[in-house]
């Protein structure tokens, strides 16, 4: 089987999970000790899951699918991603397939700038206080990097220290620093708790307060990635709408997420639904990037939509994303496990803005696809598949049967057991 280098893979979905393996694989050329562990066998082994965690016991195994047809800033990429969701992959793929035909992604991303926090107390004036912080800055910042490693001999470390007192708190007076740290292409949160940790007698000395904590923030505003794209009108016709109709009914659900923080809510969770999957499977941590994207998404005093969608001046739906997003290529899981080091491989990541920039994408296709399903036909008609899987399963479908048992049970509109049933055995008489 050759593959050409394009990521729009028609007919993907229909595939034998083995087929979309060796595609997989050809693709990334992947050895075949990497190919086994994208079966899951020699994956992560309980061996190094006892060294990851405390109490292992053993290891948890997730589904790992393929998205297809992402274009992003020209390139075709295949982005593994895991989720126990069923139609994520789908839904995700099927929108990248309909920016593509409006030219694909456009990305950009801040440098990976991490903020270190420490928190100053018993101070006499806070704004006294934050003066002689400020006035040592360079020190501090030389006293940080002093620490070295590799973070900073790749050109990061500490950049720059910020103070933000607060005279007034439920507990008296609060000076908070916050360091910017560069974390070149590591998530950081090592880095940067080090760095905060080790500097915090220099405050003390320096304020004559009392440090008490020392930790990144996980609002990592400095570092937020954005895509961007668009879809032609055309290309959104359903039987039932027009281009142009699907276009503005996809910006009003846009504008709801944009005003109702309920709806903005759910809206997010979608973003999520590819966001997360694409951190899990490079073993990033999709706690922090969670916490970032939500807190983000309430940055003016209204939880709201972490995309915006418009009609362009052609009649086109126009889409863009921003968020902060902490991930990393190097250190933590994504060094460990095996699985995690091969999705880096299938998707040719070289740095974690890349990864961030890709991470983005997924999060608006993804986006697009719930608002599209939710604007035209509502969510149920995909959940009908799911219903329709089930049924071809608990009717003794072969694995390798099922996409082909239930999209003829979609076709036909006819989801019963009993027609799953005469569908297999109509398989099985012509093998
Ligand atoms: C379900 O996992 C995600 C959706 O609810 C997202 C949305 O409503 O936009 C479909």
């Amino acid at each position: 089987m050759t593959v050409e280098h394009t990521s729009r893979l028609p007919g993907f979905y229909k595939r034998l999970l083995a087929e979309r393996a060796a595609i997989v694989a050809q693709w990334g050329d992947l050895s075949p000790a990497e190919q086994s562990a994208l079966l899951g066998i020699g994956g992560l082994s309980a061996a190094q899951a006892d060294h990851m965690i405390e109490n292992a016991v053993g290891v948890y195994a997730l589904p790992l699918g393929i998205a297809t047809n992402f274009l992003i800033n020209d390139q075709d990429i295949l982005i593994p991603m895991v989720i126990e969701e069923p139609s994520v992959v789908a839904a995700v793929s099927n929108a990248a397939r309909l920016f593509r035909a409006g030219g694909g992604f456009t990305t950009s991303s801040d440098e990976p700038i991490m903020i270190g926090q420490l928190q100053v107390l018993d101070l006499d004036d806070v704004y006294v206080a934050a003066g002689k912080v400020m006035a040592e800055k360079a020190n501090l910042l030389a006293e940080i990097n002093r620490i070295g490693g590799s973070i900073v001999k790749s050109g990061g470390g500490a950049k720059d220290i910020e103070v933000r007192p607060m005279p007034k708190t439920s507990v008296g007076g609060m000076l908070i620093v916050h360091l910017l740290y560069d974390t070149r292409d590591a998530m950081g949160a090592n880095a940067i708790n080090t760095a905060v940790e080790h500097i915090a007698p220099r405050i003390t000395e320096i304020t004559g307060g009392r440090v008490v904590l020392r930790i990144l923030s996980n609002l990592t505003d400095r570092r937020k990635a954005r895509a961007s794209g668009m879809i032609p009108a055309a290309e959104l016709a359903t039987e039932a709408m027009s281009g142009d109709e699907v276009v503005r009914a996809v910006v009003e659900a846009g504008v709801f997420a944009e005003v109702d923080p309920y709806r903005a809510a759910t809206h997010n969770k979608g973003i999520m639904n590819g966001v997360d999957a694409v951190i899990i499977a490079t073993g990033n941590d999709w706690r922090a990037v969670e916490a970032g994207a939500h807190a983000y998404a309430a940055r003016n005093g209204q939880y709201s939509s972490l995309t915006r969608w418009w009609q362009d001046a052609d009649g086109n739906l126009r889409g863009e994303i921003e968020m902060p997003l902490a991930v990393g290529i190097v250190g933590g899981a994504t060094r460990v496990h095996p699985t995690a080091q091969l999705a880096l491989k299938i998707m040719r990541i070289q740095s974690a803005r890349q990864l961030a920039e890709i991470v983005v994408s997924v999060g608006l296709a993804q986006n697009f696809a719930a608002m599209r399903a939710l604007a035209t036909e509502g969510i149920q008609r995909g959940h009908m598949e799911m219903h329709a899987r089930q049924i071809a399963v608990a009717a003794g479908s072969p694995p390798e049967w099922v996409a082909r048992v239930v999209q003829q049970m979609i076709d036909e509109k006819n989801i019963r057991p009993e027609r799953a049933r005469a569908i297999i055995n109509e398989l099985q008489n012509h093998t």
